[in-house]
């Protein structure tokens, strides 16, 4: 006989029995709602890699799927190697894997790409901005693409100081910038120049043809007039400048040698695309670059001038990477408002 069709077999429960299918309704819709939260804060881990595994594929292809593939066992034969621990995906991936762990009960992060070259130019950096600010480098793999460096902590990024603390996070940046560029250029390396950087802007690129031909007078007016060249991050942008203990520490500096000013380029358009969301975007471009010039003592039309070029340059680099350049044109226009340039220039 099937009691559960019968509407009396209900008073065969005792309370002892209802108490329990109570507790157990409520414990699934716990489960069901941390089952939800589980679910949620998946899909935005995966949708995070999925714009990282989006991006490794428009730049490498095949080859940057095969890489993709072969990830976790990288990664485990590093973990072995290394003896690290409890190692975690990032989920601000964009170019590189970035993982969180342990070695030796010290927090570190273990970084990978595709491109060896480039990670090793970037450990031959951390190295030399090891007393100037830089994250420390702990050791490196050149045949798996991976270094392995200290962990910044807490670790938050200067993106929190954005929109609300312009001024500190502008002083924090000139003060790192000062520190990093006493650092020498090392010796046993090549490293690109801006001018090697800037020989892009000659070639024809699908970006509006007046933007172009400004940024080359640009770089004719700046290459006039020659500067001490040093040691550059190349890339000190809010992201890549983290919390550390009490004070803050660069994290991946690409190398490159010119004048200091080229450095302050990348944090006037970042963070990015955010800083295009603001309603008085003119007003903070206008306010970091004279903010910049006083605390670093430096011109406020070349700041702006390289802030121009930086701008085109990075456009150009999204074309080759296969990115959609929408929201780097949009930022040139932003630039190369009249009203804007008539202030500096
Ligand atoms: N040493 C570190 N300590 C703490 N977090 C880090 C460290 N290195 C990288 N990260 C985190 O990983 C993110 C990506 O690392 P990054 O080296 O900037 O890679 P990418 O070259 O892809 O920009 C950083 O924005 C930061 O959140
Ligand atoms: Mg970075």
């Amino acid at each position: 006989m099937d009691f559960s069709k019968d509407k009396g077999y209900q008073f065969y429960f005792s309370w002892q029995d209802l108490f329990l299918i109570k507790k157990r309704e409520k414990d699934r819709s716990r489960l069901f709602n941390l089952t939800r939260l589980f679910v949620k804060e998946e899909k935005s881990v995966l949708k995070n890699h999925r714009l990282f595994h989006q991006n490794i594929k428009a730049i490498y292809g095949d080859r940057g799927a095969q890489w993709l593939g072969d990830l976790p066992a990288i990664i485990n034969l590093l973990a072995d190697s290394w003896q690290l621990n409890q190692l975690e995906m990032s989920k601000n991936l964009s170019y590189h894997a970035v993982l969180t762990g342990i070695q030796k009960g010290q927090p570190i992060i273990l970084k990978l790409g595709l491109n060896h070259q480039d990670l090793m130019r970037e450990a031959v950096m951390l190295q030399a901005f090891q007393e100037y600010g830089g994250v420390k480098l702990l050791t490196q793999n050149k045949e798996q693409g991976a270094l392995l460096m200290e962990r910044a902590m807490p670790g938050y990024s200067l993106k929190l100081l954005f929109p609300n603390d312009e001024e500190e996070a502008i002083q924090i940046t000139s003060q790192l910038m000062a520190n990093m560029h006493r650092a020498s250029v090392p010796s046993h390396v090549q490293i690109p120049t801006v001018n090697q950087w800037l020989a892009t802007l000659d070639k024809d690129w699908s970006l509006p043809i007046h933007y172009l031909q400004k940024a080359r007078k640009i770089k004719q007016y700046l290459s006039e007039k020659s500067l001490q060249s040093i040691l550059l991050h190349g890339d000190l942008h809010h992201d890549n400048i983290l919390a550390h203990k009490k004070g803050w520490v660069v994290i991946d500096p690409k190398g490159v040698i010119g004048e200091e000013v080229f450095d302050v380029a990348a944090f006037i358009r970042n963070p990015f695309p955010d800083l295009l969301l603001m309603s008085n975007v003119q007003n903070i471009l206008y306010n970091r670059i004279h903010q910049f010039s006083k605390h670093l003592n430096m011109d406020p039309v070349r700041l702006y001038y390289w802030s121009y070029v930086y701008a085109i340059l990075s456009t150009i680099w999204a074309l080759e990477d296969g990115l959609d350049p929408e929201n780097f044109i949009r930022f040139i226009e932003i630039l190369d408002c009249s009203e804007y340039t008539n202030v500096f220039l």
